[in-house]
């Protein structure tokens, strides 16, 4: 069975637009999870633009959620992400101007740093994945740093889709990229850009365990509201 993540950053987005507290995060990822999301994810960032400390503290706390916390390797969010202790964490680049996640982590220039992190993770007992471009080289490092799972960025192959560009040579790396890691033993999931289209073509990769979608998912409840969207998407990954 594959998995459908929620990713509930824009709530918060949304919330701090009016720096009141509606929407709340808290109430949305109980809902998710009510409405038929596997796990929630969110993504502590180094500048807190949407996600803060007390809400990944209070998601965190919510008894039988399965929370999916994003974190980049700043030592000083990696010692709060100990603290809040997250089922899963999910290791991301991070720029404090991107508008979102560009690209996935460099795993040759930060190889020993996030080797540690994960060490630290493992002694808590929770899973770590991190969050990679789809090349063979990455997931072997992957493999050598001992992570549980990676997640494959899928910006690239999302925005061809979109475009009504020729993604065949994209999905056959993610498509290679997903049987070395489950040849390796380790789980793959898959995240970024995702939309009900490009979510349906990644399903003719079996490999891929769990999906992690935000932006859209947040956006097209505005029209179709939470529980609705949820339900294509389990529809979809099914
Ligand atoms: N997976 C990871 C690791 C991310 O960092 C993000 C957000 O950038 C997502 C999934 C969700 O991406 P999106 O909001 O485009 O669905």
């Amino acid at each position: 069975m594959r998995r459908l993540g929620v990713n509930i950053d824009h709530v918060a987005t949304l919330r701090n637009a009016r720096g009141e507290n509606h929407p709340d995060p808290v109430y949305a990822a109980k809902f998710a999870k009510k409405v038929g999301a596997d796990s929630i994810t969110i993504h502590l960032r180094e500048d807190r633009r949407h996600i803060n400390d007390a809400d990944a503290k209070k998601i965190c706390s919510i008894k039988g959620l399965l929370v999916n916390l994003e974190i980049s390797t700043n030592s000083d969010i990696v010692k709060n992400a100990m603290k809040i202790k997250p089922n899963f964490i999910c290791i991301v680049p991070e720029k404090r101007k991107e508008i979102t996640t560009e690209g996935g982590l460099n795993l040759i220039k930060n190889k020993t740093t996030i080797q540690n992190i994960i060490k630290r993770f493992k002694k808590l007992n929770i899973r770590t994945s991190l969050f990679v471009n789809p090349s063979l080289k990455d997931i072997r490092i992957s493999k050598a740093i001992s992570a549980d799972c990676i997640e494959i960025h899928t910006g690239k192959l999302s925005n061809l889709i979109k475009t009504q560009k020729n993604f065949s040579k994209e999905l056959k790396k993610i498509r290679e990229c997903s049987y070395l890691a489950n040849d390796l033993g380790i789980e793959v999931h898959a995240g970024h850009g995702l939309d009900y289209k490009t979510t349906k073509v990644l399903t003719r990769i079996k490999e891929i365990k769990e999906f992690n979608i935000g932006h859209f998912i947040i956006g097209e409840s505005i029209f179709l509201g939470l529980k609705n969207v949820i339900k294509k998407f389990k529809i979809i990954i099914k």
